[in-house]
């Protein structure tokens, strides 16, 4: 259902009119358990400090070799961080909590069927998991030192092990949203160069057992096709000694992980001490053009500005139960349920299945069964359960001291409930701004020092120094009420290293904007640019108000419109393809595809049908369009350019505004007719 609201060619429209709210302040209660309630960490982090103020951070870790520089920017924009440190990921995330720990739950994994029974798995179990797989992947699949993995698994314990045990070896893992397709993946293992595929057979969601594996088979295709040739796919099994997918295993090629594993037992793998600036993983991210990116970020930076972040504002202390209903396949879960929370010695749940399955009292269920004290989610879960439930979260016994909201901006009578409803009033919420490159929050409350405003991301995180600037590089000053392109003068350690294989791609989506010398190595020249519009408030917060390029924030996921449109694009009927944000009461946005067909071809309901399918294999069921509309042309400029601002107010009901210097301005009725009837 759409909100009759506009969505033009940035989301900014959808958040400009919201009020500036009044302030909510956090308990005492918290305040006086909190991580961080010294007001002067902004002054040791201020300008002046910088960069030796991210020492602070470096110092939650342990590294093997301690490190000389804090910060190398002979190459920048892309920098070494901790520069002649070693340390090892898997080791600061289980090795190093043994000690104090190892009885205490790393892992509380919650399938999705309610009669299954959880698993709690104690860190030294997830250290005898990890070593195991770590000995497989070396041992048996030849994984060495700066090798890519691509891994494609559901919401499971077996992949953060999978995940760590990469790391123990310093190989690099690549994580693929489960929910993609086995093309995506397959585009994926191809870019990156992964000899190695690691998967699932099966995996529940809204009560079935989806098959998996099958999506293996097309990836290892996909891969060869561009010349990349997975050698082994290791498949774990969602029902240990069962297999649960009707695509039997490539003789030679496919091996059952929890088969191999048996010749490992009670292995133990030496974590390979790699140097801080080691790529540690690899995620791939939507952008302007039709193929993804993949986001490099390295050891100790990353690892470092997660574990901060995970403790100052997320307000981890080892006897925290933390849920974060997110999924391990996006930035959020790799930073927020496996890297930060784990080098905290926190327990961290994962849930396989969906927030509204069976019903929406289930995640407060689960709450009150683990007495989650600390709960993470997107606005687009919080307006679902609002929707499907307003009244169960009453009906639970738990007790929230603290939530986080992530991915999207957050209506300010949504917040309003999740604070009243699901945080009972009692719990501290931090709103969260950052993405997938930026490796961890870049804008938030710190929670026990500032006060709550909704609609507002915050501040930024100490450390991050922020700036707007107009089309033109001026700064735009807060409290002036105008919106510009939101940019960050210095780099962090969190910070993406690079673009996996493309310089000058990070350089040009980043950088290019505001660069003031493309030859120079000091870092006051390269603001960084997410894509954001912002407006900052007299008071200083900042209130995001979405992207300014071709990216659709769908359910807090990032989908690039070119990525849709190519994908509408190999139907052969289809000769142009235009995808617009709607704006959803749920999913924040959701795409609207418009396709023209090549002469000869009728409109017809299968045409419509093979478009939803071309973008559910070639990316998957997220991209799925609210409508497909087939048009007889598109309304285009006299350059011909398709006008996607007119589609986009046609899909959102609003007013389309001058058409007359179009090429074609009666396609403008035509489509308002067969949109709006
Ligand atoms: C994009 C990044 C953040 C991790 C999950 C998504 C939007 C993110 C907020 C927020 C308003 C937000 C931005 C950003 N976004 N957080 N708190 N308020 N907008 O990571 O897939 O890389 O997407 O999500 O547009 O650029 P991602």
């Amino acid at each position: 259902m759409s909100q009759k609201e506009p969505a033009g060619v940035s989301e900014a429209a959808i958040a400009v009119h919201w009020q500036e709210e009044a302030y909510y302040h956090p308990s005492t209660e918290f305040i006086a358990q909190a991580n961080m309630t010294d007001k002067s960490i902004y002054e040791r982090f201020s300008l002046d400090n910088f960069p030796e103020c991210w020492k602070e951070y470096a110092d939650l870790l342990d590294w093997d070799q301690y490190w000389h520089t804090t910060l190398d920017t002979s190459t920048a924009p892309e920098y070494k961080w901790f520069v002649g440190g070693k340390l090892n990921a898997s080791y600061n995330c289980v090795d190093r909590h043994l000690g104090e720990h190892k009885n205490k739950a790393a892992l509380i994994y919650v399938p999705e069927p309610e009669d299954e029974p959880h698993l709690a798995i104690t860190y030294q179990e997830l250290y005898v998991r990890v070593n195991e797989m770590a000995a497989l992947l070396h041992d048996f699949a030849g994984v060495k030192a700066g090798d890519r993995v691509t891994i494609h698994m559901p919401m499971v314990p077996e992949l953060p092990v999978t995940m760590l045990a990469c790391a123990r070896l310093g190989a690099i893992h690549s994580v693929v949203f489960g929910g993609f397709s086995g093309k995506a993946c397959g585009e994926r293992i191809s870019d990156s160069g992964s000899k190695v595929l690691v998967t699932m057979d099966a995996y529940y969601r809204s009560g079935r057992l989806l098959e998996h594996k099958s999506k293996a088979d097309e990836a290892v295709k996909v891969a060869a096709n561009e010349g990349v040739t997975a050698e082994k796919v290791l498949i774990w099994q969602r029902y240990p000694g069962k297999y649960s997918s009707d695509t039997p295993p490539v003789e030679g090629r496919d091996f059952i992980v929890n088969d191999v594993i048996k010749q490992y037992h009670g292995q133990r793998v030496e974590p390979v001490s790699v140097p801080a600036e080691a790529p540690l993983f690899l995620m791939y991210t939507s952008g302007t053009t039709g193929r993804p990116k993949g986001v490099q970020h390295g050891t100790g930076g990353y690892l470092a500005y997660t574990t901060a972040t995970s403790k100052f504002v997320q307000d981890i202390h080892p006897n925290d139960v933390y849920w974060c209903m997110a999924d391990i396949g996006w930035i959020t879960g790799h930073s927020y349920i496996v890297y930060g929370p784990l080098a905290l010695a926190a327990t961290s749940v994962i849930f396989e299945g969906v927030p509204t399955y069976p019903d929406a009292g289930r995640p407060w269920r689960i709450a009150e069964q683990l007495d989650v004290n600390i709960f993470h989610t997107a606005p687009t879960t919080v307006r679902m359960l609002r929707k499907a439930g307003p009244d169960e979260p009453a009906k639970y016994n738990y007790h929230f001291k603290h939530m986080t909201t992530v991915g999207e901006p957050i209506e300010p009578e949504v917040w309003k409930w999740y604070y009243h409803v699901v945080g009972k009033g009692e719990a501290a919420i931090v709103d969260t701004y950052w993405q997938t490159e930026t490796g961890g929050f870049v804008f938030t409350t710190m929670p026990a020092l500032q006060g709550m405003k909704p609609g507002s991301a915050g501040p930024a995180m100490v450390g991050i120094h922020p700036v707007i600037y107009d089309e033109d590089g001026n700064e735009i000053a807060a409290g002036s009420g105008i919106a510009g392109n939101l940019c960050i003068r210095n780099p962090w350690p969190g910070m993406l290293q690079t673009i996996w294989g493309d310089s000058q791609r990070f350089v040009s989506t980043y950088f290019a904007k505001y660069n003031k010398n493309p030859n120079s190595t000091d870092w006051r020249d390269w603001p960084y640019f997410p894509g954001d519009a912002a407006v900052q408030a007299a008071d200083g917060y900042f209130r995001i108000l979405g992207r300014v390029d071709d990216v659709i924030n769908v359910a807090g996921h990032r989908l690039g419109t070119k990525e849709i449109e190519s994908a509408c694009l190999l139907v052969k009927e289809v000769a142009e393809a235009a995808v617009v944000p709607v704006n959803d009461e749920v999913k924040g946005k959701v795409p609207d595809i418009y396709v023209s067909l090549k002469p000869g071809y009728d409109a017809s309901d299968s045409i419509k049908k093979a478009v939803m399918q071309a973008i559910d294999d070639n990316i998957g069921k997220i991209a799925r369009p609210a409508h497909v509309y087939i048009v007889s042309d598109m309304p285009k400029t006299r350059s011909g350019k398709i006008m996607r601002r007119v589609l986009s107010a046609i899909s959102n009901g609003t007013d389309v505004g001058d058409v007359t210097t179009l090429a074609n301005p009666q396609v403008v009725d035509e489509v308002r007719g067969l949109v709006q009837g």
